[in-house]
Order: C-alpha cells, then sequence, then structure tokens
C-alpha cells in the first residue's frame, strides 16, 4: 500500500514531493517522510501521521535540493514509528517503496550475517541494504549504470510485489525507479520529470505520461527517460495524455470531499452511462460481444473487495434478472484462492474504482489463466486491472479523493445495469424495445438522485438524535439486502459505530437479538416484489421495541402507520432501487461522523486503494 512520489528538475523538490504527497494520502497516512541530494549528502526528514505535521516540520527546519523522493504509509510490516517510515536509508542510497516483501525475513536474515546493521521493522530496508550490497558508485562515473545496476540485481532477489524509488549521492543525477504489481507513473516535464504511485497526484504538473510495466526498471534524469525491460534490454513505451482535470481534484466549494462526491453522483452517473446509449442501444466502445459469442457465456463470475464487491452483489440481481446467465459473485481475496470453476464459457467481471487493488488484479489474472474472458469496471483510466483485462468499461465518475467509496459505487452500478441490459439484448433475452424502456429508466434515473439528494436536511436532523447509538442495523431484501450492507459499512467506516448489514428474512436468525429501545434499525422498503416482506420486517422490530428509520416510496402511506421516522424516496424500477437508496445512506453515515468529531475524508486505519494482500 502507501503512496510514493519523486521529483527531478531544475526546481526545489521538497514543495513538489510535499504536494503531490499530500494528493496521495488516501493511500495511508500512517506516517510520512521525504529524502533529498543537497550538496552531494542525503538529507531526510520522517514524521508518524499526515503530510501536515511533516510539513510543519520542514517549515521550522528546511532543507531542499533537486532530486528527491517521498512517502506516505499505510502499515503493514511495523508499527507507524519514525524508524518504520520511508525512506529508508542504507549506506549511500534512499529508498521508498511501495509493496510487500514476502521474502525478507529470509534475506534480512543473510544480510544480518554479513554484518549490516538495521534500524526498522520493515521490508523495505531489506531492499535498501540490498540495493546498497550491490551498489559499486565507480561504475557510476564510468558507464553511469551503478545505481540501475544496484536496483536490477536486488530486485532480482525479491520475491513479492514493488514500486520504489531511488536516489543516492554518489550516482547523483537520476532517480531509478522499478515495479512489480504496484502502480507507478513518470509524469513528463521539460527538463523535469514526476514520479508518483498515480497520475493524479502529478495532474497539476504534467499532462503526459509514461506508465511503468510489471519487471520494468527506468532511469530518470534531467535530460530524459530511459526504461528497461525485464531483462535490461530497452524498451519502447507510450505516451499517454492525461484526461483529468485538477480542477476536478478540489472540493469546490463543500466542507468535505466526501459531501462533494455524494452530491456528484447524478454528473458521475451520467457521465458513465451518456455515449454509450445513444438512440436506445447499448454501444460499449472498449468492451463488445457479438450475439454468437455472447450466447456461448454459460457463467459470470463478479468479483472485487469492499464497496465494489457490494456492487458485484447487486450487479448478480441486475445481470441474473434481464439476462437470465448464472452469476457468482466472489470477494476478490476469496476467489484467487479458492480452485473456482471458471474456464472458456466464463466472463469475468472485476470491479475496482482505483483498478490497483491487489487482490482484484490476481483474482483477474486468476480467471484468465482459466481462459475466462474478462473485463474491468474501473473508475481509473489506465490502471493495471483495466490494462490487464480483455475489455474494460470505464465508469467516469472524476476523481473520488474521499477514501469511503461514493460516487463511484453508484456509477459502477449504472455501468453494471446497462451491461446487464446489453448482455441481455446480445443473447436475446431481452428485445429491442425492452432495451430501449431499460435505457429511458437509468436516464430518468439521474434526475431522480437529484430528488433524493432533498433528504439531506433531514437525515442530517436524524443524525442528532442516533449520533450517540452504539450500533445500528441495516435491513434490506432481494436487491436491496447488498444496500443494507453498503449503508452498515459506510457507518462503520466514517462514523466507527458497529453496524451489520442483514437480509431482512434472515434478521430473525440471530440479529434480532440485538435488537432493544436503543438499536436503530434502517429498513430499505421499496415498494418492489418484496415490499410486503419489508412491512413484516418492520413489525418484528418494532415488537422488539427497536427504533425504525425506514425509508420507502414516495406515496407510500402504509409505512407511515407503522414508523415513527419514515424517509421518502422516488419510485424507480426494481433492479435501480439500490442506486437511489444508497445515497440517503451515505448522507447518514456521513452527518453521524461529522457529529462525533471524526475525519470523514481519512477515516482511520483505512487507505483508498490496496495494494497490499
Ligand atoms: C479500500 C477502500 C474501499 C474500497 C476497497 C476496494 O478498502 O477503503 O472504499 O471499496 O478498497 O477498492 P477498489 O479501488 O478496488 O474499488
Amino acid at each position: 500500500m502507501s503512496g510514493i512520489v519523486g521529483y527531478i528538475g531544475g526546481q526545489n523538490a521538497v514543495p513538489i514531493l510535499l504536494d503531490t504527497l499530500k494528493r496521495l494520502e488516501y493511500r495511508g497516512y500512517d506516517s510520512t517522510g521525504i529524502a533529498v541530494i543537497q550538496n552531494s549528502a542525503l538529507v531526510s526528514r520522517k514524521k508518524v501521521g499526515n503530510i501536515e505535521i511533516l510539513k510543519e516540520s520542514l517549515r521550522n527546519e528546511p532543507f531542499g535540493g533537486n532530486i528527491g523522493i517521498g512517502h506516505t504509509r499505510w502499515a503493514t510490516h511495523g508499527k507507524p514509528t519514525e524508524e518504520n517510515a520511508h525512506p529508508h536509508i542504507a549506506g549511500k542510497i534512499a529508498i521508498v517503496h511501495n509493496g510487500i516483501v514476502e521474502n525478507y525475513l529470509a534475506l534480512k536474515e543473510s544480510l544480518l550475517k554479513d554484518g549490516r546493521s538495521f534500524v526498522s521493522e520493515t521490508d523495505t530496508e531489506v531492499i535498501a541494504h540490498l540495493i546498497d550490497k550491490y551498489f559499486d558508485p565507480s561504475a557510476s562515473s564510468g558507464t553511469g549504470s551503478g545505481l540501475e545496476t544496484a536496483v536490477q540485481k536486488a530486485i532480482s532477489e525479491i520475491s513479492g510485489t514493488y514500486a520504489l524509488c531511488v536516489i543516492s549521492p554518489s550516482d547523483p543525477d537520476k532517480i531509478v525507479i522499478a515495479r512489480n504489481e504496484n502502480p507507478i507513473v513518470i509524469g513528463l516535464g521539460r527538463g523535469e520529470f514526476f514520479i508518483a504511485s498515480d497520475a493524479t497526484a502529478i495532474l497539476s504538473y504534467v499532462k503526459d505520461v509514461l506508465f511503468l510495466d510489471d519487471g520494468e526498471v527506468a532511469v530518470i534524469k534531467k535530460e530524459g527517460v530511459q526504461v528497461y525491460d525485464k531483462s535490461s534490454r530497452p524498451a519502447a513505451k507510450n505516451i499517454r495524455r492525461l484526461g483529468l482535470n485538477p480542477i476536478m481534484m478540489e472540493k469546490g466549494g463543500y466542507r468535505h470531499f466526501i459531501l462533494k462526491e455524494i452530491f456528484e453522483q447524478p454528473r458521475a452517473i451520467w457521465d458513465t452511462i451518456r455515449g454509450r446509449v445513444s438512440g436506445g442501444d447499448i454501444v460499449f466502445e472498449d468492451f463488445r460481444l457479438e450475439g454468437s459469442e455472447a450466447g456461448r457465456i454459460k457463467k459470470i463470475f463478479i468479483t472485487g473487495c469492499g464497496t465494489s464487491w457490494h456492487a458485484g452483489l447487486i450487479g448478480k440481481f441486475m445481470i441474473e434478472g434481464l439476462s437470465r446467465i448464472p452469476v457468482d459473485v466472489d470477494i476478490s481475496s476469496e476467489l484467487r484462492y479458492r480452485n473456482p470453476i471458471i474456464d472458456s464459457e466464463t466472463l469475468l467481471i472485476a470491479i475496482s474504482e482505483s483498478g490497483e487493488t491487489v487482490d482484484t488484479i490476481a483474482a483477474l489474472r486468476e480467471a484468465k489463466k482459466r481462459g475466462a474472458k474478462t473485463v474491468a469496471i474501473c473508475n481509473t483510466v489506465e490502471s493495471s486491472l483495466s490494462r490487464e483485462s480483455d475489455g474494460k468499461i470505464d465508469i467516469h465518475a472524476g476523481p473520488e479523493i474521499s477514501v469511503a467509496s461514493t460516487k463511484t459505487f453508484t456509477a459502477s452500478l449504472s455501468a453494471l445495469y446497462i451491461l446487464a441490459v446489453y448482455l441481455a439484448k446480445q443473447r436475446g433475452a431481452i428485445g429491442k424495445s425492452e432495451e430501449a424502456e431499460r435505457v429511458k429508466g437509468i436516464i430518468a434515473l439521474t434526475g431522480k438522485i437529484e430528488d433524493a439528494m432533498g433528504l439531506e436536511e433531514e437525515i442530517e436532523g436524524l443524525s442528532k438524535i442516533f449520533y450517540e447509538k452504539r450500533g445500528f442495523l441495516y435491513l434490506g431484501r432481494g436487491i436491496n439486502y447488498p444496500a443494507a450492507l453498503e449503508g452498515a459499512m459506510k457507518m462503520k467506516e466514517l462514523a466507527y459505530i458497529y453496524a451489520e448489514g442483514y437480509s431482512g428474512g434472515e434478521m430473525k436468525h440471530g440479529p434480532i437479538a440485538l435488537i432493544d429501545e436503543n438499536t436503530p434499525v434502517i429498513i430499505l422498503a421499496p415498494q418492489n416484489s418484496l415490499y410486503e416482506k419489508s412491512l413484516i420486517d418492520i413489525e418484528e422490530v418494532k415488537a422488539r421495541n427497536g427504533v425504525v428509520i425506514v425509508f420507502a416510496t414516495e406515496g407510500d402511506t402504509e409505512v407511515a402507520k407503522r414508523a415513527r421516522h419514515v424517509l421518502y424516496i422516488p419510485h424507480v424500477p426494481e433492479l435501480l432501487t439500490p442506486i437511489l437508496y444508497s445515497i440517503p445512506l451515505q448522507f447518514l453515515a456521513y452527518y453521524v461522523a461529522l457529529r462525533r468529531g471524526l475525519n470523514v475524508d481519512r477515516p482511520r486505519n483505512l487507505a483508498k486503494s490496496v495494494t497490499v494482500e
């Protein structure tokens, strides 16, 4: 996990490193650190906590240089202490690393036998020592290959994942970077280069970028970049132009990124579907299945982690409901290890906001190995996941800065919905008129989301009543059961309140024991095929003195007779209800967290992009 950055050019690296690190904080914020080459020496500063603490320290005792690297950490090996913070220095080299070295204990043992001593508990310090061990500064002056040769030798001994940046005053005019399964991108300026884990971090500096692929090493000098492949041969790379706009990364007048992102949902959904639903037909630019190919699919697997997994659970209802293809949904960290029955007649749909979640990438690779056709639903254009899949459906929600996902959840659901309609049409399960009607339904949804946003004030009011509760129960049925799971997770992530999402029908088999007058129970009860059953859920909770908060369809008069707190949501077709019903649940978690005085954009212990197992 974690985020890494680097800079080489004519400017002072320090403010640039701090600025780009700030933009990577979503990848973890347990500790931060930078190192630069200043007057032919390595100078570094590391702090526990977020970037502001490091900034403050550098304001008091500044340093500078034209070449530097930086890191913001999500702890894997070793507690968040200054010793464990990056950059790690061994001899004359400094390194920042994102990933996990699986064989670090064996390597450490052998380095200890060589007489080397370690100051941290991290796996990264092992890489630092390995590079230092192989580093021959005298080779640097002759061939200019000192540092990169040492990096190449060191990584050949590592098993695991990494994106890393290395500098040394003994080979002072370059940064050497390498990648295996963790992303790293080089931003191409004029006489200067910016390195980051994610292109959004360097967006305000450059437009053109190079993405490194697995096994590649790059040497970055002021004069230019040279990338080497796995066999150390020069590699030809394509320059990509970024389509993102730096303004999209700002809060735009909202108090928090998450609030801005909740409000962006109508736009995010519209951007996801427009261009794909022209004239009532569904068209995917980077994913096509001809009728015969669609007919050959016997089974679909959907995979993802966290919120993306919840989106997959809802996608199952959409795809099975419309196309009648059986769908299994697996958490990626389970799918990759469970010997799944996947073959060439399987379509794997991998969902990931970042496209960099290591388990999701591994699940995709596993499915490809077994012959499946794969498609990635991602928010990050050019992510590892979308580059590795056979087809891709970018969701165009725009950068999501808040760690907890909101707009990318509903945008992924919209992509899944049009994919479900597309598959159904290609297989002949629905005709042209149903396709057109379904498309009309999702276009109309964006307006109804605006209406659901109108609940914000009412929900803020509810948060006053419930913010001190110790637990919440969320109930939904059918397609809204996963929406209840996602609502509960938002409460856990943002407000640190234990919340359980459950199927309304299953509630009486356990969670009912939790219900008393102190347990708020959120019930999703749209007027759909399971409406009558949801009314039973309301009664059962009330009979145990539970406090019921119901989200119901506008115009429903039955629910009001049964529950004290009822919030009304516009009517939409059943398969679209989770998109709409998720929005008030996002508001609820946000306002409860706010009342509890928590950092809603950066909840503790979480990271947005989880690039470790
Ligand atoms: C982290 C984030 C979650 C996210 C999950 C999957 O745990 O905190 O919000 O849902 O990763 O991320 P992905 O980028 O693959 O959707």
